[in-house]
């Protein structure tokens, strides 16, 4: 952990703030790639909790986190009402992967699909999108229940004075008055949407964060297109992955066999790139976590059989003990993996 002085706090919208933070000589260690995120250890109400954001700084710029307070009494109300310029909070380094870089060797219409507090990692794809290569192009849909809750609107509004930067926002509660972008986003509007924005003059690469509910909906689209496209969800866990024994193939999923507080769920194909956590997560399946990022050792569980593996820069934290693993650390490594919780 680094300690890092608060220097500005900003609000954006009634319930959420821009956060710029100073590491001092520890700077470089911040440096990000889109869509990285950084690791708070806070402490609330005399109890310590680990909560992870977004940077949306510009790349080599001082670290700044976007927050959203979503619930009363914890991290992100600490930040939305407590802090204060010149007040020091322990941060730990960016990590995570989202954004394939090679994606810059060529021009990319990159279509990215936010709802709520998800424009933070879109926000980032975007704004380096837009610096990385003079001929990206970037379209965003982003859905907001009104039009004060849209975050970053001041730095989108600014974005959209470039040509190759387009923003849709559709706002729940009908303040547009236009049929599109008003009301809940669903297939009828998306497919419009959809057909209005793509175009077949660059490849494209999507990306997408919000809520469950929203993804599904944008990955049903995807799919079901006359011209499907292929659709990155955000999800912090995952790393790029490539089993050690089989370095030249994709490697299969993996079947992974979960025991809760005593009862078993088995998840037949597990992709090898999502952490355990995230696997369980996506399944429903609820487990114990705070930092998600090897460092409260909340997610530990006892691996009964099979192998996961790590990316070596993704851990943060002291290891656990033999035979036990971190689930928001490790991905499955083997055919099936079983692990045993609480
Ligand atoms: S959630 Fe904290 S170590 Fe995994």
């Amino acid at each position: 952990m680094v300690p890092c002085k608060v220097r500005a706090v900003r609000r954006m919208t009634p319930r959420s703030v821009v956060v710029t933070l100073d590491p001092g000589p520890a700077l470089p260690r911040f440096r990000h790639t889109p869509g990285q995120r950084v690791t708070f250890c806070l402490n609330v109400n005399n109890n310590s909790c680990f909560r992870s954001y977004n940077l949306v700084n510009p790349l080599g710029e001082l670290p700044q986190v976007a927050v959203k307070q979503v619930a009363e009494g914890g991290g992100s109300q600490l930040f939305n009402e407590c802090l204060q310029p010149g007040d020091v909070l322990q941060v730990a380094p960016p990590t995570g992967h989202f954004y394939d870089q090679s994606l810059d060797y060529k021009a990319h219409h990159l279509l990215l699909f936010a709802a709520g507090s998800g424009i933070t990692p879109m926000f980032s794809v975007a704004q380096h999108a837009l610096k990385a290569r003079p001929d990206h192009r970037v379209t965003l849909i982003y859905a907001n229940s009104t039009a004060r809750s849209i975050m970053m609107q001041r730095e989108l509004d600014r974005m959209a004075d470039s040509k190759r930067f387009e923003v849709f926002h559709v706002l729940g509660d009908g303040a547009t008055g236009e049929d599109l972008s008003t009301g809940r986003l669903n297939h009828a509007k998306l497919d419009q949407l959809l057909k209005q924005y793509r175009s077949s003059e660059l490849p494209e690469v999507a990306f997408q964060s919000g809520p469950a509910g929203f993804m599904s909906l944008i990955q049903a689209a995807a799919t079901q297109q006359s011209r499907p496209f292929n659709l990155k969800r955000y999800s912090f866990g995952e790393q790029p992955f490539v089993h050690p024994d089989e370095q030249h193939s994709d490697a299969a999923d993996s079947e992974l066999v979960v025991t809760v507080n005593g009862v078993t769920h088995t998840l037949p194909a597990v992709s090898r790139r999502l952490t355990l956590l995230d696997a369980a997560d996506e399944a429903g399946i609820a487990m114990t976590a705070n930092c998600k990022s090897g460092i409260c050792h909340r997610c530990k569980a006892k691996l009964i059989s099979g192998q996961t593996f790590q990316a070596p820069a993704h851990s943060m934290g002291r290891k656990p003990e033999n035979g036990y693993i971190l689930c928001c650390q490790q991905r499955p490594g083997s055919d099936k993996v079983e692990i045993e919780v609480g």
